[in-house]
């Protein structure tokens, strides 16, 4: 049972014995709880009734000790309003006193593998000393690959800032769909998977001296590959040097695998961080953020507060439930500033989690994985880890992706601890039991490369000429069963022939920046004519999640606004909707305003991009919006994997596989049920829910991907929609 490790360090659940816990449990009963209720129930009831739902927590913050222990510490406030500058600031991270062994050490090695804590100054700082050492005297660059698209803009703004230019100059970074660089740029970010592309116009990376893949630790699929394509490049070219760069202990790993290259070690400087478990598990953890975020600033000392969620959706949830409560408690608490970071919020919001928080004032982060190691942001004293985040899983058996919440790992759980200890001793509170962390947890996070659909990478890896995927260099391999399927799925969508190799419409799907699907579906709006449409949805797809706004307080009327772009055909074709509406309002911002519409020059900005790549593989771009047939062939065309049929209670099943799938509530089809449909991406939440949908019909399935359906399996075409007078939970198949 779980009751007796409660609130315990994890260093002391390993190794306390039974008596002394149990003696602690003591100690803890009798502590301060009650009293701490009284001294601030004339602070109101708002304040009381947190202090009920959370009693738990209050003991884990008056644990005997732990206040003494904060004391000690200089106060915080302290720490705040010292300002250093740039230069200062430079100066005081642990990488520093190692910047001149770290230069010698490049010097000297071809591959050097890089280890040190979160924080330290990787990222930020070997770039600039190797720029100082002279690696970009000749003009060539040093690369510096992110997996995260919202690190490489930051950590470039801030480079940028740090060395006095203007980002884009010299200092720059690319991501998909957008280049922020020019002649000029010496030092560039990039995530990985925007260097992966690169080899395909550069193979032998020519135009740097200096490649640095960063965050090797996280293990991404891009990341992953990179290893494989790097070690290879530097055999053959020995004057580029080669630095990974890792966070955790896998150091060893990657040295063994670039053929024993040596480790550089930064030691860590870290502050202790106290440990907290719930007392039972929490049903509603956003809520229980929500409470915790509470419970810290009223009985905390000052010190920002970090809160890691899984996704978008969630952290405005989390948002709105705070101010709304924050408002209620009006003066009678200190200034919270509450700031979301995720990777599609806009760059400028973005980048206000790094302003300093203003005296007397407190701030609290609400964070994807984003803030677990890719973006450290300082005074960071607490931390609230509720052990979620999101994945994408794919199951080679049914051909199936999807995205879902899944339980962190030990390793995620205690990186996020970290996050607390930089610049003082802090505290963490995870939302789930130490049993839990304990039991339930995994030690380590399984890499991209064995979870994923690597249908993208496949096709990369073929466009780079590598044939022999089996025996490609990978760190771990992926199963087999996956890189088959794989395999498979590219040759349905015509981009493998029969021997594996790339065919030409292959290397045409290459040169997009999309999943092989989307890029199949862009290649057959040729034929569709509908090339302008399909340029539309794919661009608002790729930025979709983020289209709609819902504030809380406005849902009805973000709903129908929502409702008014809805298509019977679909939801592909309610975003076109949309973007083609705002297109006719000359792109008005106050538009989006009244809509309920966000993110829009995003989608532009996107779709400005696949324009220049269409007219590279020199498909014109030709309007045919009337013709919603054609546009959903063509999408058809490079979706026909995610086929579902209708079947009893409003349930659909898979073409293929006959996995029990649902439509999204959001979708405009959820009431109209058609028999056929096509989605775009399946979420996993209570049920596996498919997003973005639109109604099919079944014959154009044998029209489009003639070798992968057979007309037995699709006997029922008809393609009658369900009258609409028999309930779902009537309707038999
Ligand atoms: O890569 P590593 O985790 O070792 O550290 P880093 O990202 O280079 O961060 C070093 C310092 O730069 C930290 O103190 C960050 O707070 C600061 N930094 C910043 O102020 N703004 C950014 N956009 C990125 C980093
Ligand atoms: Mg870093």
């Amino acid at each position: 049972k779980n009751s007796t490790s409660d609130y315990i360090e994890v260093d002391e659940l390993e190794k306390a014995p039974q008596s002394e816990q149990k003696k602690w449990e003591k100690d803890q009963m009798a502590s301060a709880v009650f009293k701490f209720g009284a001294k601030d129930a004339s602070k109101g009831d708002e304040y009381e009734l947190l202090l009920e739902d959370q009693i738990d927590f209050i003991q884990a913050l008056q644990m005997p000790g732990s206040k003494d222990k904060l004391k000690k510490e200089p106060e915080l406030t302290e720490v705040e309003m010292k300002k250093l500058t740039i230069e200062e600031t430079k100066r005081s991270l642990p990488i520093f006193p190692f910047r001149d062994d770290l230069i010698q050490a490049v010097q000297e090695h071809q591959v050097l593998i890089i280890e040190g804590e979160t924080g330290s100054g990787k990222t930020t700082q070997i770039p600039q000393y190797l720029h100082e050492a002279g690696f970009t005297a000749d003009g060539k660059k040093i690369g510096c690959t992110q997996p995260r698209r919202v690190a490489a803009m930051s950590v470039a703004a801030r480079v940028a800032q740090e060395m006095g230019v203007k980002l884009g100059n010299e200092v720059g970074y690319a991501i998909r769909f957008e280049d922020c660089t020019s002649e000029r740029t010496i030092i560039k970010y990039m995530t990985d998977g925007t260097l992966h592309r690169e080899f395909l116009s550069e193979p032998d990376l020519q135009s740097y001296n200096v490649m640095i893949i960063d965050e090797a630790h996280e293990r991404t699929l891009h990341t992953d590959i990179l290893f494989g394509l790097v070690k290879d490049i530097a055999r053959f070219r020995p004057d580029l040097k080669l630095l990974i760069s890792s966070a955790t202990l896998d150091a060893q790993k990657f040295s063994e695998f670039f053929d024993d290259a040596p480790i550089f070690r930064i030691p860590g400087r870290r502050f202790p961080v106290d440990i907290y478990y719930t007392k039972a598990p929490e049903a509603d953890y956003v809520d229980a953020c929500v409470i915790s975020i509470l419970q810290i600033h009223v009985t905390q000392p000052l010190g920002d507060i970090l809160v890691f969620l899984t996704g978008q959706e969630e952290i405005e949830t989390c948002q709105e439930l705070l101010q709304d409560r924050l408002r209620r408690l009006g003066s009678k608490v200190k200034e919270l500033i509450v700031l979301p970071v995720y990777a599609n919020l806009p760059s400028d919001m973005q980048a206000k989690i790094f302003d300093p928080t203003p005296p007397g004032a407190r701030k609290v982060v609400l964070a994807t994985n984003i803030a677990e190691t890719s973006l450290t942001i300082d005074n960071i004293i607490y931390v609230i880890d509720p052990g979620f985040a999101k994945q994408n899983h794919f199951n080679s058996r049914t051909g199936m992706e999807s995205l879902m919440v899944v339980p962190i790992s030990k390793a995620s759980a205690n990186q996020r601890a970290g996050r607390a200890g930089r610049v003082a001793a802090g505290k963490c509170f995870r939302l789930y039991t130490a049993w839990s962390y304990k039991h339930e947890l995994e030690d380590n996070t399984v890499p991209e490369i064995q979870r994923i659909n690597l249908g993208n990478a496949v096709l990369m890896l073929k466009a780079l000429g590598i044939n022999d995927l089996v025996h490609f260099d990978f760190l771990d391999p992926p199963p087999h069963e996956t890189l088959v399927l794989a395999l498979e799925q590219l040759y349905a969508l015509g981009a493998l022939n029969h021997h594996g190799e790339l065919t030409k419409l292959g290397r045409r799907m290459a040169e997009f920046p999309v999943d092989p699907m989307m890029a199949k579906a862009l290649l057959a709006s040729e034929k569709y004519k509908c090339s302008e449409e399909i340029v539309t949805i794919t661009a608002m797809l790729s930025v979709n999640s983020a289209i709609f706004y819902r504030p809380k307080d406005k849902i009805i009327h973000a709903d129908t606004a929502r409702k008014n772009f809805n298509h019977l055909g679909g939801d592909h074709l309610s975003l076109l909707n949309v973007y083609n509406q705002w297109r006719d309002t000359d792109y008005s911002t106050q538009w989006c305003y009244e809509n309920f519409i966000q993110s829009m020059k995003r989608a532009r900005d996107v779709r400005e991009q696949l324009v220049g790549l269409m007219q590279r593989v020199e498909i014109e771009i030709v309007s045919n919006i009337n013709e919603t047939v054609n546009i959903r062939k063509a999408i058809t065309a490079g979706y026909f994997y995610h086929v579902a049929r209708l079947s009893k209670g409003g349930n659909y099943k898979t073409a293929k596989h006959n996995q029990t799938v649902t439509i999204h509530p959001n979708s405009a089809l959820f009431e109209e049920l058609p028999r056929w449909i096509l989605y775009h991406e399946l979420v996993f939440t209570t049920k596996e829910f498919m997003r973005q949908v639109i109604e099919i019909e079944s014959k154009w399935l044998l029209e489009v991907a003639p070798h992968y359906y057979k007309p037995k399996e699709l006997e029922d075409s008809t393609n009658k929609k369900m009258p609409k007078t028999i309930g779902r939970t009537t309707m038999t198949d």
